[in-house]
């Protein structure tokens, strides 16, 4: 006995940015954008902040659940990009929407939705009745170098939350991670410290420069992200239908992480699964890291796409570079 899941919500921020809104401050095009990832738009932060969209996604999910925030034992956010180096954006949301349980963030990029997931099985197995609210939100807007047309075309905003209580959906959940700091990674700033010391003794003056301000914008080698991307995502599938104890054949809807069309169309062409199985949202959403799952999954459920009984793969990879898959059947009554 593990968790089900009795609530979802998500939340887009305002601002929609067309692949033609970008080649008007970056060299590159539509079609290019379109045929190289199947993005068309993405939304992007106005206004708002990153955690005025977690509260929204997070009281939409208690609301579906029937669950007051009080009721919560548990709150974990699945972020790189909080408000906050700290407090945890867990903390903001805890005091926001009135919670008073214990609250932290996890840091898996991508893969931090799922990755939140096995944290949240683990407390199941010691406290068996408990209601986790799981959030996956992302800014990545505010990381990306709107400069770098390799890398900040493929990126949105987005929140999406789920209600986790006790019950048999979970099926198998699995995570993974081949350390690499180099193929995609934002560094913090390097600081200012003007009395630390350099090797040779001497007083250091301030370290912080343009230059070093300017290298903590999210670096990413794409062809060698792609690459894991599309190994790790067919494993990881295949690994974990085999983990639940089931074919892949058995899955009703694959939820892979919205990173890029084309990466999905590889998993599609490699695995016995038909292409309509693979459920997506990449079009209009853009790449939202560990939102992107969380937020699918919301889209979807309330367009009225599962029943009862349905069995969902969820698979996930990014930067760490983590990868994760969970198998889920849905059991709530719609
Ligand atoms: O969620 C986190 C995990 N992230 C991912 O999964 C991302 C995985 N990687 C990708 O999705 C792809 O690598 C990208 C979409 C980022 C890039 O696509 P690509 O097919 O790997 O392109 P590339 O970097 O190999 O570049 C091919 C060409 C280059 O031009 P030359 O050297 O062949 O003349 C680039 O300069 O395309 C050029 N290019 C662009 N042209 C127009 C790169 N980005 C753009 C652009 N617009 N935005």
């Amino acid at each position: 006995m593990s968790f089900s899941i009795i609530g979802t919500g998500s939340k887009a921020p305002s601002q929609v940015k067309t692949n033609d809104d970008l080649a008007r401050i970056m060299d590159t095009s539509d079609e290019w954008i379109r045929s190289k990832t199947g993005i068309r738009e993405r939304r992007i932060l106005g206004e708002e902040t990153i955690t005025d969209l977690v509260v929204e996604s997070s009281l939409l999910a208690l609301e579906d659940a029937g669950v007051q925030p009080k009721e919560l034992d548990l709150i974990i956010c699945a972020t790189v990009t909080p408000d906050y180096i700290t407090p945890s954006m867990g903390c903001v949301l805890q005091r926001r929407i009135g919670a008073v349980c214990p609250a932290f963030d996890i840091s898996a990029a991508c893969a931090g939705f799922l990755y939140a997931w096995d944290i949240a099985d683990g407390y199941f197995a010691r406290k068996l009745d408990s209601k986790i609210l799981v959030v996956g939100a992302e800014a990545v807007s505010k990381l990306v170098d709107w400069r770098d047309r390799t890398t900040a075309v493929i990126f949105g905003d987005g929140a999406g939350a789920v209600v986790l209580g006790r019950g048999n959906g979970l099926k198998a959940i699995r995570l993974n991670n081949r350390g690499d700091e180099t193929a995609l990674f934002a560094r913090y700033q390097k600081g200012n410290c003007p009395i630390r010391r350099s090797q040779n003794g001497e007083t250091a003056g301030h370290t912080t420069t343009p230059e070093a301000d300017a290298d903590t914008f999210l670096h990413m080698e794409g062809q060698k992200v792609f690459q894991f991307a599309v190994s790790s995502m067919c494993r990881d599938l295949k690994n974990i239908a085999k983990q639940a104890g089931m074919e892949l054949e058995d899955v009703d809807y694959v939820l892979p992480h919205q990173a890029n069309q084309r990466i999905i169309d590889y998993a599609i062409s490699r695995l016995p699964l038909a292409p309509e199985k693979y459920l997506g949202n990449i079009a209009y959403r853009g790449n939202t890291s560990a939102a992107a799952i969380p937020v699918l999954l919301d889209e979807f459920r309330r367009k009225g796409q599962f029943r009862k009984g349905d069995i969902l793969a969820f698979t996930s990879f990014g930067a760490g570079l983590t990868s994760a898959a969970a198998i889920l059947e849905w059991d709530k009554e719609e």
